[in-house]
């Protein structure tokens, strides 16, 4: 083995330590949409899915089956029909859907038993229960269009489920219900995967996709100036669906987005639209700082927001203890009320106990996070790693390709968040005026994506 190697893989295995420690023992729901499997992507997607749960995560995997339905009803010169953004399942296409997720099923078992010596499933066990976890009902008659054997979720067998991933196997799940008079119903895998993250209250809900995510801008063409927006708090995405078209096709951004909005809502904490076209995108949303796609998050519990003028004696409380000991360079009231729209804030039960300024450079396409404080009883909780986020986004919506830090003592915290090291030349001319050569601040920036 080349030292090199050495050199990269071990701190890479230990920078991924931490996410493996945190994901052990929880949920996840996965969404693979059947165009995955339909542009031949099963394979790698089953791999990855086989490594995760043998790091104690239970995953519970829903599959679509869209484009493998529409090619059984184009075989047998049928049409496929849809109403309000989903399809009319008559007969022939009830059949459609049930030969096409048979052989899904097949197929996925199939892609979950491999094990050829140095591939990644050497070695690997991972044991598929699949079942009829799932109670339908009929859509029924919509605006005067009756959808025949195409249904909805009423009820997940959550004892089923819990007591199948208990037993260390991971759950798989067909678009597929029944009702108590045992009759089938044609599913959509999103409402599927979003129903049984809510029954079991999952860690997350994963839609592995055909769209890479949702962009900043999200109806302008991609670009490099229109990047995927990597978190999305539930609010900001809420406001987002609701200024949306309705979705009638999965490319549409409202399309998986209003699942996410549904799930998040109703306490999964975490929902992600991840493209299923770049390889290992599940181990990079999972196990890496910053992820592939979006992810909308709840942060209900207490409150990441920007300041008010209100805000400004709990700052002030916060980073006293900081400047006291030379952590934080002293910043007087008047300064912070001037600069007060430039903080963000956590704030809990009336109490500051986060915070964060931002004080862009335009002209150099750059911003100085400054007086980033999380308060000595609430740390190592991620909260400096969410504030981090939050002026992340706002110097991204200020259309900044970076920010920056000047740090004597936190330097581990920002190297191990993707910053780098910079001369203090880097810095903007307005800010290298500024800086204070005796106390020898380090520079670090981070380049945003
Ligand atoms: C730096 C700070 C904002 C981090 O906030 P936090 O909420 O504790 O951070 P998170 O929970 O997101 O991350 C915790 C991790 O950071 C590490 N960490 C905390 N302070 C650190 C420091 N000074 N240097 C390196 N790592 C540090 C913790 O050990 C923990 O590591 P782990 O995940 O491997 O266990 C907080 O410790 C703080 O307010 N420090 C004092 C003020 C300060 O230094 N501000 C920066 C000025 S430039």
């Amino acid at each position: 083995m080349s030292a090199i190697f050495n050199f990269t893989f071990v701190p890479w295995f230990r920078s991924v330590a931490p996410y493996i420690h945190m994901h052990r023992g929880k949920t996840f729901v996965v969404g693979l949409a059947g165009e995955a499997v339909a542009a031949g992507k099963l394979h790698h997607i089953a791999q990855d899915i086989a490594l995760i749960q043998s790091m104690g995560v239970k995953v519970v995997l829903v599959h679509g089956f869209r484009p493998q339905v529409n090619e059984q009803l184009k075989a047998k010169g049928h049409a496929a029909r849809y109403s309000h953004g989903m399809r009319i399942t008559d007969e022939v296409a009830l059949d459609c859907a049930q030969e096409a997720a048979g052989q899904l099923r097949y197929e996925i078992e199939a892609a979950f038993s491999q094990g050829l010596p140095n591939t990644p499933m050497a070695g690997s066990t991972v044991r598929v229960i699949s079942g009829n976890f799932i109670t339908a009902r009929p859509v029924g008659i919509v605006d005067g269009v009756d959808f025949q054997h195409s249904g909805l979720v009423r009820k997940v067998d959550v004892g089923g489920i819990s007591r199948s991933l208990d037993f260390g196997a991971m759950v798989l799940l067909s678009p597929f219900g029944f009702s108590p008079t045992g009759e089938a119903f044609n599913l959509t895998m999103e409402e599927v995967a979003t129903s049984v993250a809510i029954a079991l209250q999952a860690d997350k809900l994963i839609f592995l996709t055909e769209i890479p995510g949702v962009r900043a801008q999200p109806l302008a063409p991609e670009g490099e100036d229109n990047p995927i927006d990597t978190e999305l708090p539930l609010a900001d995405a809420e406001q987002l669906l609701a200024s949306l078209p309705p979705a009638q096709n999965p490319s549409d951004t409202a399309f998986y987005l209003q699942h996410c909005v549904k799930a998040c809502k109703a306490g999964v904490e975490r929902s992600h639209i991840i493209p299923f076209a770049v390889d290992g995108s599940l181990l990079l949303e999972v196990y890496v700082h910053d992820g592939i796609g979006t992810m909308v998050v709840d942060e209900k519990l207490e409150e990441l927001r920007e300041a008010t003028a209100d805000d400004v004696g709990g700052i002030l409380q916060l980073i006293e203890p900081f400047e006291k000991d030379g952590t934080l360079v002293k910043r007087d009231r008047t300064e912070i009320e001037r600069d007060i729209a430039n903080y963000t804030i956590i704030e809990h039960d009336g109490v500051i106990f986060a915070c964060a300024a931002l004080y862009p450079y335009p002209e150099a396409r750059t911003g100085e996070m400054a007086a980033l404080t999380v308060s000595p009883q609430s740390q190592g909780q991620g909260d400096g790693e969410k504030v981090l986020r939050r002026v992340e986004q706002r110097a991204r919506a200020m259309g900044l390709d970076s920010i920056f830090v000047l740090t004597t003592r936190t330097m581990h915290w920002f190297l191990k968040r993707g910053f780098v090291q910079v001369d203090p030349d880097w810095l903007p001319e307005a800010r290298k005026r500024k800086y204070n050569w005796d106390r020898r601040s380090m520079v670090f920036v981070k380049k945003l994506a």
